[in-house]
């Protein structure tokens, strides 16, 4: 019997759970913000805004957002971080990408300070990750494998492969799970023979973007199957990178697009703002 991985459950706990915290926080005159920058009009990146705004106000998470003009200097994006890097009533700063062509988005991550890098892509939280230290972790690695975790999926000795090598999800990903004892194949575009290996993993997770691009024969009998892919077709539709309904009866455990990685990606985030205003 193959299991649904409910993300969208999963998620509204943690932020329940969160919505306690931040008022026993409240309670030591501690008030949580998020302050979110988005520079032009990328459709996707405006969903996901909107909401990450949601998630705060529902939690109770303070939340300030600067929408930027598409014709942005890096230099005004730039000082706009640091004043808020300055700012002592903010805990967290994200810069949401893709940002408009001639803007370096990885020059916008490195300037905000790593102790209000709640996304976790500052060098020094990668580094740190990396390390095995404590840091903030990427939101969607993190939530992928609370979501393991809460699942008893095992993770220590299991095979984990993943599909796409991305700094935001792909490569932190492979640390989490290294961190955690698995063993970790990231395969790519250029990787030979993927289905070769992707039917080896006993956790198989893919972030690539492409509709249904894992199919059937791509996956073990019994496996776990990761989906963060999140498509979204011209009748408006969302499909995920993995063939879900040819798949479902074949794994242990699947998780659907959308209401799965998805949800649990702005859950981490607003843990990654809590413990912010925690350790500030
Ligand atoms: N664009 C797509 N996903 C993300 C994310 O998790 N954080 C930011 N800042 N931008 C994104």
């Amino acid at each position: 019997m193959s299991e649904i991985i409910n993300g969208k459950e999963l998620a509204k706990s943690i932020r329940l759970k969160l919505k306690e915290e931040v008022n026993e926080l409240k309670n030591a005159n501690i008030r949580p913000k998020l302050a979110v920058i988005m520079v032009g009009n990328d459709k996707a990146s405006k969903v996901y805004v909107k909401n990450k705004s949601k998630a705060c106000e529902e939690i109770g998470i303070e939340y300030e957002e600067y929408l930027l003009p598409e014709n942005t200097k890096m230099t005004e994006l730039l000082e706009l971080i640091e004043k808020l890097n300055n700012d002592v009533t903010i805990h967290g700063i994200l810069v949401q990408s893709p940002l408009p062509e001639g803007l370096d988005a990885n020059e916008a991550f490195r300037k905000i300070s790593p102790k209000k890098d709640v996304d976790g892509f500052h060098p020094v939280n990668v580094g740190k990750l990396s390390l095995n230290q404590d840091c903030f972790v990427s939101c969607t690695p993190y939530g992928i494998i609370k979501m393991l975790e809460t699942y008893n999926i095992p993770i220590e000795g299991a095979y984990a492969v993943i599909i796409g090598r991305s700094n935001i999800v792909g490569k932190p990903l492979a640390k989490c799970l290294l961190n955690k004892n698995a063993t970790v194949t990231v395969c790519h575009s250029r990787t030979k023979n993927l289905k070769n290996i992707t039917k080896q993993a006993d956790i198989l997770i893919s972030a690539i973007g492409k509709p249904k691009f894992v199919t059937k024969e791509m996956v073990k009998e019994g496996a776990t199957v990761i989906d963060v892919g999140i498509n979204r077709m011209n009748d408006g539709k969302l499909i995920g990178d993995v063939d879900f309904e040819n798949i479902k009866e074949k794994v242990s455990y699947i998780t659907p697009v959308p209401g799965g990685v998805g949800p649990m990606t702005i859950a981490m985030l607003m843990h990654n703002v809590v413990k912010a205003s925690k350790q500030h």
